[in-house]
């Protein structure tokens, strides 16, 4: 007998029971309670979170008719992997049916999914792996006495490329009711922590900066609090001088060496003083670069006049205060293969071979000058193989050339991106790299060719007169983080690119930890670009990301020390997400010299709690709930995270002192709400000697 039979006969004698105790104590019963069908496409869709798209009913991820291995199902929700739809079906629904599968829309990508049917926070059905052309599964379980219904959808094991799924046919048998409430347990209100900065000056961003000796020195001295400002360095070394207006060290040092410089900020209402350690030496990016990319919100749609108005925006917005930096160019500042937009089509390079760059971007030294005259750095990007990521011209076999390019317009930053070098690669004997080809992550997983074109470019930006930080794109292949710093990258990417979803963030957290011991002053684990604020790729929108999830994101990019790069729309910035940028004790964690890699050290079913060593003896404790269900709970393994002795500890998101606890037997009241943070400092009491 199958699973669904005996429920039936099981629900068949428990209706015969009901009913005989039902006329044992004269209860009417069956004219009040009539079963019906309740279609799942006919609730609200809507709430269901999913890793790309949004909802359909009746429809696949992509719109098209539901079809499982050639069927076609009139009726059902198509959404994407990781998916999860939440129902309420308040002990009123008998049983739910669906037939699941991936939609053959994907056909030639290679999906794999898991359906799950959750009740009350237990599974109570799952489909196990499915792949493309699968038969329909038939879902058939049993819901009574369930409260809470979840429709999960996971990513098979093998990420979630092209997991278009469907539950099609699918409905509830329910008693009493025509239908039922979804919801989100995940809450939409934003909400402000960060406080506004106080009127007396408060200096801010990086403690440490790394400079090659010869190189042009350019550092901002930041502070928050009211203008106007005068800034001030005593000790600096020679070649170097402060802007007493705009707080910009610049120069030249010759001689290797640390110094450390004060620095002061003086406004109407007070003085504020810190040490600034300048390192002349080998290396640069000693903390985490900060800035802005275009990628994540104009992606193709890039120009010059918008790179002016993010860095104007950086400047007015005030985050410019904070420490933000780099006004990086992604993709598209160079001429195109193919593309229909004629500003995009011209020579690919000149006579010489020199890049041209497309009619959006006609003064390349005038803009980087122009970023610099604000006081921030400049980056671009281009690509080891003949094409970037987008079909535009890349730097294979102009390497050289393109390195000096860079440093005589001026520009700060590269970010390499891997793309097309597949077509370069040995094994494709006879093969024109200039081909387009489909095969172009192909060979990146062998360490020699994976190293080979990074090594090329590294070692040219490093001929330069200037510094320029190397940005390694290569989604994490051939684990970077182990040979990154041998190619002169600064940082690396270590993971495909990121969405605005829970799903691609929280995926993105989980396979971090394996990076951290390779990160460290001027090597940096990169998990892709922030998605707070306006971004879509050319097609801007909020992002999707709840504000909790947005509070997770920001904590954890700062306890991994990743690099922080905004990925929106400059010129609308609202409120909310401003306020999630420009939280001085949240950036000082991610910025901290020392430059360790957060981990996790203790999970507690969904809740990870992550620790990051700091430079001053304390530590930065991220508690993370992955989960849907809010954690409350009275927290006492501070062993599990390192911690002994007396602790002061401070909540950075809200700037408040929480607690002092003893490692041995204090305790500590943790809530934190579904896909949200806690982001505490600790740090050691010590014992104050009293002057009588
Ligand atoms: C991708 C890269 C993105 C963006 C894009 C440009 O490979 O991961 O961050 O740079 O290329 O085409």
């Amino acid at each position: 007998m199958f699973k669904s039979e005996i429920f039936r006969t099981l629900s068949g004698i428990r209706t015969s029971l009901f009913f005989a105790v039902s006329l044992l104590f004269n209860v009417e019963v069956s004219a009040q309670q009539p079963t019906q069908t309740v279609w799942l496409d006919d609730l609200d869709l809507s709430s269901a979170t999913q890793g790309y798209g949004v909802p359909k009913r009746n429809k696949s991820v992509d719109g098209h008719p539901l079809t499982i291995a050639g069927i076609t199902f009139a009726r059902g929700f198509g959404s994407h992997a990781a998916s999860l739809l939440t129902i309420l079906t308040e002990g009123k629904a008998k049983s739910f049916t669906a037939k699941v599968g991936i939609d053959d829309e994907v056909k030639g990508q290679k999906p794999a999914a898991e359906f799950i049917v959750a009740g009350d926070g237990k599974t109570l059905w799952a489909s196990g792996i499915m792949h493309l052309g699968d038969p329909p599964k038939l879902c058939n379980v049993a819901l009574d006495g369930i409260s809470r219904v979840e429709l999960i959808v996971t990513d098979g094991g093998n990420g979630e490329y092209y997991d278009h799924v469907d539950w099609a046919d699918a409905s509830f048998e329910a008693t009493g009711v025509t239908g039922f409430k979804t919801y989100n347990p995940i809450s939409s209100e934003p909400y402000i922590l960060t406080p506004k900065p106080a009127a007396f000056p408060k200096l801010t961003g990086a403690k440490v900066f790394g400079v090659r000796p010869g190189s042009p020195f350019l550092h901002l001295v930041t502070a928050t609090g009211d203008r106007p400002m005068k800034f001030s360095a005593y000790h600096l070394p020679k070649g170097l001088q402060i802007n007493s207006q705009t707080g910009q060290i610049t120069g030249v040092l010759t001689q290797l060496g640390t110094y450390m410089v004060l620095i002061k900020a003086k406004n109407a209402k007070g003085i504020a003083e810190r040490q600034l350690r300048i390192e002349c030496g080998n290396r640069i990016a000693l903390t985490p670069p900060m800035g802005w990319n275009s990628w994540n919100c104009f992606a193709q749609e890039v120009s010059a006049d918008k790179i002016k108005k993010a860095a104007n925006a950086l400047v007015k917005t005030g985050l410019i205060n904070h420490g933000w930096t780099y006004i990086n160019i992604d993709d598209f500042w160079e001429n195109n293969r193919n593309s229909k937009d004629s500003s995009l089509r011209g020579k690919l390079r000149g006579e010489t071979g020199d890049i041209v760059p497309n009619s959006r971007f006609i003064d390349m030294k005038g803009l980087a000058g122009y970023v610099h005259g604000l006081g921030l750095k400049i980056g671009l990007y281009s690509s080891p193989g003949p094409w970037t990521c987008g079909g535009c011209a890349g730097s294979y076999g102009h390497e050289r050339q393109d390195a000096a390019r860079y440093a005589e317009w001026g520009f700060d930053y590269l970010k390499y991106d891997w793309c097309s070098y597949g077509n370069v690669i040995d094994g494709l004997p006879g093969d024109d790299p200039y081909q387009i080809s489909s095969l172009s992550y192909k060979g990146g997983d062998k360490l020699t060719t994976a190293v080979k074109p990074f090594k090329i470019m590294g070692d040219y930006l490093r001929q330069q007169p200037r510094d320029i930080v190397f940005s390694v794109c290569q989604y994490g292949m051939s684990d970077v983080w182990k040979w990154g710093d041998s190619v002169n990258g600064n940082c690396w990417r270590t993971t495909n690119d990121i969405t605005d979803t829970w799903a691609s963030v929280k995926n993105i957290a989980l396979a971090q930890d394996r990076t951290a011991p390779y990160a460290r002053p001027g090597n940096w684990n990169d998990p892709d670009m922030l998605v707070v604020g306006q971004v879509g790729w050319g097609n801007p929108h909020p992002s999707k990301l709840k504000p909790d999830e947005q509070y997770l994101h920001i904590s954890l990019w700062s306890l991994f020390a990743a690099p922080l790069l905004i990925g929106c729309d400059m010129d609308r910035l609202d409120d909310f997400t401003l306020n999630l940028l420009t939280n001085d004790e949240v950036i000082e964690i991610n910025q901290d010299p020392l430059g360790k890699q957060g981990t996790c050290l203790q999970t507690i079913g969904e809740l990870r709690i992550y620790e990051k060593d700091l430079e001053d003896g304390s530590k930065a404790i991220g508690f993370c709930n992955f989960g849907i269900d809010r954690v409350d709970l009275s927290y006492q393994d501070f062993r599990k995270l390192g911690l002994q002795g007396r602790f002061n500890v401070r909540d950075v998101w809200r700037q408040k002192a929480v607690a002092t606890i003893e490692s041995q037997n204090g305790k500590l009241q943790i809530e934190v709400p579904p896909h949200g943070v806690l982001l505490y400092k600790f740090s050691p009491v010590t014992k104050l000697t009293h002057k009588y």
